[in-house]
């Protein structure tokens, strides 16, 4: 009689290998939990179109103060969780920099919308310094004379995503434990009410004690999940440039510029060697990710306002990729109603900000099978749809 192959099995699965799927991979095996990773092309897509601001304070929203918490709980976590990943990627520079955030106002309304900011932020007690038109032109010089007002908030920083990649990349080829398989997962598998592994797109079937399914905007699309359990991530399209500044103009900014030009909110995230972000539109054009030469118009027409000597910089890359909204623009991070089935997904614009949040939690969850405090607001069962 002919016996059918045991499936590999790893402690957990992971589906999907951006940023969060890859830190949750690294953070979980130096728990001594075995992983494998599935991705056709990990660290493809949104984490690396990304500009990579660690802006908690600066990206401050009404109404979203309990993902506040968490997005400083990251940023915080940021310097030790980059030291932590520099050595155990054999020294590969993960690319942090403290250099701190200015926002600034394009005209009279958009200092409005600053000053608003400033309330805000405030009342809730985070440090944010507000700036006459002249002292942001005093620390960033190639800004317009127009420039209304400015915020200046020092404990907001940036890390270069592809940087960060690279170096999770190299910390993970150094684990005994992580398998990552450049496949297509095409299904959940559940058995006897709990979910048991995946089938790839080959047939391939890989068994786990546990499946994180951090998909990012396709999250909602794996086969084999209860569809009452599916996450509620839909694509968010988001075109970002990237521009050189060469040596004769730099630094062009020193710092991450955010701006509110007419009401539009952009950013200029500068790089230690010479790149220049510029982000990034908001769109719902489902799972479309077409560069249209609207998007481009429109972040160069915005940026020029504020910076004019932008218009002399090489553009040498456009990109458009999808962030995972979520109802409550909020991650899903933590156990679904389906045993054995996890996820962080969601992270719609903080992704690369709650990569050490996220990747601890989810770390401490897989091994201990305990929902850190922190995380407990951000449960996947949250949703109130009908579940098992
Ligand atoms: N967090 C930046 C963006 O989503 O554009």
């Amino acid at each position: 009689m002919m016996t059918m192959p045991e499936p590999a099995r790893s402690d957990v699965l992971i589906i999907g290998g951006g940023l969060i799927g890859l830190a949750t991979a690294w953070r979980t095996a130096v728990r001594g939990l075995s992983v494998t990773l599935c991705d056709p092309a990990p660290g493809a897509n949104a984490s690396f179109a990304a500009a990579g601001m660690l802006t908690p304070v600066t990206e401050l929203h009404y109404g979203e103060e309990t993902l506040l918490d968490l997005n400083l709980a990251s940023a915080k976590r940021y310097p030790s969780f980059i030291a932590e990943l520099q050595e155990a990627a054999g020294g590969l520079d993960p690319g942090y920099t403290e250099a701190g955030t200015l926002v600034v106002a394009f005209d009279g309304d958009d200092r409005e919308v600053l000053a608003d900011l400033h309330l805000f932020q405030q009342s809730l007690g985070l440090k944010a310094e507000w700036l006459a038109g002249s002292q942001a032109r005093r620390l960033e010089p190639m800004l317009a004379p127009s420039v209304r007002g400015g915020l200046l908030v020092s404990g907001d920083h940036q890390v270069d995503n592809r940087m960060l990649l690279a170096a999770l990349f190299a910390a993970l080829e150094r684990e005994p434990q992580v398998r990552i398989v450049r496949s297509k997962v095409a299904e959940v598998t559940v058995a006897g009410d709990r979910a048991t592994g995946v089938v790839l797109d080959d047939g391939r079937a890989l068994a786990a004690e546990q499946v994180v399914l951090s998909a990012g905007c396709w999250s909602g699309q794996i086969g084999g999940i209860p569809p009452e359990l599916l996450p509620p991530v839909r694509p968010i399209k988001g075109q970002i440039l990237r521009l050189a500044v060469p040596e004769v103009f730099r630094p062009f900014v020193s710092r991450t510029v955010r701006y509110v030009v007419r009401n539009n909110q952009a950013y200029l995230v500068p790089r230690a060697h010479g790149e220049l972000v510029l982000g990034a539109t908001v769109e719902e054009q489902d799972y479309d990710t077409t560069v249209t030469a609207g998007g481009v118009y429109e972040l160069l027409r915005d940026a020029r306002e504020l910076v004019p000597g932008i218009t002399e910089l090489p553009l040498i890359e456009t990109r458009a990729a999808l962030r995972p909204g979520t109802p409550d623009n909020a991650p899903m991070i933590g156990p679904t109603a389906l045993p054995g089935l996890l996820y962080a997904t969601g992270h719609y614009r903080h992704g690369v900000l709650l990569t050490p949040a996220t990747a601890d939690g989810m770390a401490e969850i897989l091994a201990t099978g305990e929902v850190p405090e922190a995380l407990a607001p951000f449960s996947p069962q949250r949703f109130g749809r009908p579940q098992k």
